[in-house]
């Protein structure tokens, strides 16, 4: 299907998809985040496709939060909705089967961090800037901002960040453990890329385990993590992929996996 507002992109089972309105520094309209969604139930649905990278358009930005233009237009129940809708995205994206890799370009502001927030983890460039900006508009985060940043780097550098609305730069993002790796921004899609070159040939139904293990187990007491860890890691017993895993150690050979879920 064509898009407009995004460039969806398949090659040797890495998707990228690349949020493409750089004239509004690609704001999160509703026309984008729906042909978003609809890429997401795509990749979701599509066994070929082993890792996501999300990145942004141009050179300035990758997301620069929600389109104000239209967010300033909605009544409350409109604005309840829209968050909602938004939510609703970003938690398809966050329990994606397939890895996800944000490719931070630029500016990742509000919806936009939001988004980044919502991946497996953040590679970006050193010409990137986080922020949650919404507080200098009157508003707060409405894409998960004041529940995913807490978690990920304590509640209260979230706050600071928050209550300020100030950007950090990408070596900053890294320090307080936002961002994993800082690129040179022609260097970027390349590291990202072969991060997830490595990922895309490690077996399918582990790859699965672990991202499932891991987000269901960090909003749950230790005692439920270890037991939702236990199960997953039981699973990944009866797969292809274990048998392939192990009996190539055995053997002293490099493992090929196939990635397919009925084995
Ligand atoms: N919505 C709509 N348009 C936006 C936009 C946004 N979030 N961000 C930038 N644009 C548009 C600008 O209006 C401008 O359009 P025109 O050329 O037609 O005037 C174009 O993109 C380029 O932007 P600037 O001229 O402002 O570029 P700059 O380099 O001077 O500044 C910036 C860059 C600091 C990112 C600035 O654009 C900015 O502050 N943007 C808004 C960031 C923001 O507040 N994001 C949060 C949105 S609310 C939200 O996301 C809520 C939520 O959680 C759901």
């Amino acid at each position: 299907m064509p898009y407009e507002n995004i460039i969806f992109e398949v090659t040797e089972g890495i998707a990228v998809i690349t949020f493409n309105r750089p004239k509004a520094l690609n704001a999160l309209n509703q026309a984008l985040f729906k042909e978003f969604s609809e890429a997401l139930d795509t990749i979701a649905g599509n066994e070929e496709i082993r890792v996501l990278v999300l990145t942004g358009a141009g050179e300035k930005a990758f997301v620069a939060g929600a389109d104000i233009t239209e967010l300033a237009q909605l009544s409350p129940l409109r604005t309840k909705a829209l968050s909602e809708k938004g939510h609703a995205v970003l938690l398809k994206l966050e329990t994606l089967p397939q890895p996800v890799i944000a490719a931070v370009n630029g500016f990742a502001l509000g919806g936009g961090n939001e988004i980044a927030l919502a991946c497996d983890f953040i590679y970006a460039s050193e010409t990137a800037q986080f922020g949650l900006p919404e507080i200098n508009l009157g508003l707060i985060p409405g894409y998960g901002g004041t529940q995913r940043l807490p978690r990920l780097i304590g509640k209260s550098m979230a706050k600071e960040m928050i209550f300020t609305g100030k950007m950090i730069s990408a070596a900053e993002a890294k320090e307080i453990g936002l961002v994993n790796r800082v690129c040179a921004p022609e260097a970027l899609m390349e590291t990202v890329m072969k991060t997830a070159k490595v990922i895309a040939a490690k077996g399918r139904v582990p790859l699965r385990a672990a991202k499932q293990a891991i987000n269901d187990g960090i909003n749950a007491d230790l005692k439920t993590g270890i037991s939702i860890e236990v199960n997953h890691f039981a699973m990944t017993m009866i797969s292809g992929d274990a048998k392939e895993g192990m009996s190539a150690f055995l053997q002293k050979r490099k493992a090929q996996f196939n990635g397919k879920l009925d084995d």
